[in-house]
């Protein structure tokens, strides 16, 4: 093998690693996909219904996470259940890119 390959090679190998993330996230259109939620969890992930936990600034890793199990059974819910069903793995990294991205601010009681 040629000496200079072997670094080439692996140089190559980082740029794919890092040129081709899971999925690249887009907000505009995770904005567009929680319309679906907006009835629950708001469009600006504050929860509507006192059920529905609150979603912004929520991290990204953990809403995909939680969306992921409700699709896969692993986590139940009637309402959550159904919702997560249709979502493919680019709605969810989109949806979870919208929510997380949203800042909030926290007051703690006196
Ligand atoms: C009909 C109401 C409803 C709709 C619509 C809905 N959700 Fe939910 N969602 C809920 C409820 C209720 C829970 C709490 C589930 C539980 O108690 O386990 C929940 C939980 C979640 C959680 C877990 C949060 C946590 O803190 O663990 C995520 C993430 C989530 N929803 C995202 C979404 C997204 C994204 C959409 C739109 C694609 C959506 N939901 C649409 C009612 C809804």
């Amino acid at each position: 093998m040629n000496p200079l390959s072997k670094p080439i090679l692996l140089l190559g190998a980082a740029f794919c690693i890092a040129g081709t993330p899971a999925l690249a996230a887009d907000l505009e259109a995770g904005k567009k996909k929680a319309r679906q939620c907006r009835t629950c969890h708001g469009l600006d992930g504050i929860a509507r219904i006192p059920i529905a936990p609150h979603l912004a600034g929520e991290s990204q890793v953990y809403i995909e996470t939680q969306l992921k199990a409700f699709r896969n059974g692993k986590r139940e819910h009637e309402m959550m259940t159904v919702v997560a069903e249709d979502l493919s793995d680019e709605d969810i990294s989109d949806l979870a890119k919208w929510y997380s991205s949203i800042k909030i601010t926290a007051t703690m009681p006196d």
